[in-house]
């Protein structure tokens, strides 16, 4: 093993300098990613876990440049779904052996705090033996906590990026860091497991830049890392900007599998999208965890968050035997089970 991979195996850190030239080439990777797949295979064995997205609206408040489910994107229809339709995603998905399920939307002013607390206490009621996430973006502490009462126990909240200038560049002036970063801290706080993460390859993004993700996500301590290529999309200002690296967000994943090595990872849509094996090159570079899609067929295309982004094929949650197939072929287990972190 080279020495710097050794060290960040020790270490769990690296300074700014030695981040940046392990991630600036290609001629640690496969040191890097042997690392992390022994660290994972440590704790983690060769467990995959499964999560159920069901992405319940897509229409959103904000205006963030990169997303296609922008608020400004009029050519993307919009829909949501209504309790029973998210209920019965669940009850198809627990079938498939999902046992959590992960509801993402846009910041939907329509889904009051009183429908949300009302979806998750039903989800609740009739999975028990489930987790439940939440992905809906900024919200006060009051409303996270009735969340977290009504029996959500988890919540990702990326935080896009720790770099304000990069921030605002990204977010439009109604948006800051500091609230982002603030509502994490609320969540954990509450007691929720908190998933951050960032896109790799964003627009006006540097190396630099990402080693301050690092940094950021170091002094978080989440318990979930979701990651994944930046993917242009046509409607949206970002539209002449080209996609991140693969080859990078596959690095990132092995260098984050060092630094966190109880942290659930997920080998992200994105990352699929942009490759056709995108997938098996995360889980082997320590991601375990991945997370089909569980909404109703009418409505995968129209949550465009990038161009082309997968929503059939293996990226299905009813294709459940064709993703085991793919992740035994890449030498892990998709296993049937909550998949809590371990600390
Ligand atoms: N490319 C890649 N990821 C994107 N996201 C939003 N838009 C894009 C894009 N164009 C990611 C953001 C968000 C998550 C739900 O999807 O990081 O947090």
């Amino acid at each position: 093993m080279t020495n710097l991979v050794e060290k960040l195996k020790t270490n769990r850190t690296l300074s700014h300098q030695e981040f940046y030239e392990l991630l600036s080439s290609d001629a640690f990777d496969s040191s890097l990613i042997k690392s992390a797949d022994e660290i994972r295979r440590k704790i983690y064995g060769d467990d995959v876990y499964i999560r159920g997205l069901i992405e319940f609206t897509n229409y959103c408040k904000n205006n963030c440049y990169y997303c296609g489910i922008r608020c400004a994107n009029a050519n993307t229809k919009r829909y949501r779904l209504s309790k029973d339709e998210i209920l019965d995603c669940c009850r198809e998905g627990y079938e498939l052996g999902f046992r959590t399920f992960v509801m993402q939307g846009g910041e939907d002013p329509y889904f009051t705090d009183e429908r949300i607390c009302d979806i998750v206490s039903s989800i609740r009621k009739e999975f028990p033996d489930c987790a439940i996430t939440l992905s809906i973006g900024e919200k006060s502490y009051d409303s996270y906590l009735d969340y977290f009462k009504a029996g959500a126990n988890r919540y990702l909240l990326r935080h896009e990026t720790a770099n304000d200038t990069l921030y605002n560049k990204l977010h439009p002036e109604t948006m800051h860091l500091e609230t982002r970063k603030q509502c994490l801290y609320d969540l954990k706080k509450i007691g929720y497991q908190v998933g951050s993460g960032f896109m790799v390859g964003a627009p006006f993004q540097t190396l630099d830049n990402i080693i301050e993700d690092l940094f950021f996500l170091s002094e978080l301590q989440p318990d979930m890392i979701g990651i994944g290529p930046y993917i242009t999309h046509k409607e949206t200002p970002f539209a002449i900007y080209q996609s991140g690296s693969v080859e990078l967000t596959v690095r990132l994943v092995a260098v984050l599998r060092h630094m966190f090595p109880y942290a659930l990872i997920p080998s992200t849509t994105a990352l699929g999208t942009l490759h056709p094996e995108g997938r098996e090159m995360g889980l082997r570079a320590g991601a375990n965890v991945v997370m089909p899609n569980l909404s109703p067929q009418k409505c995968r295309k129209l949550y465009d968050l990038y161009d082309n982004k997968i929503s059939t094929g293996e990226e299905a949650a009813q294709s459940r035997a064709l993703l085991e197939k793919r992740v035994e072929a890449a030498g892990y287990r998709v296993v049937t089970a909550i998949g809590n972190v371990k600390r």
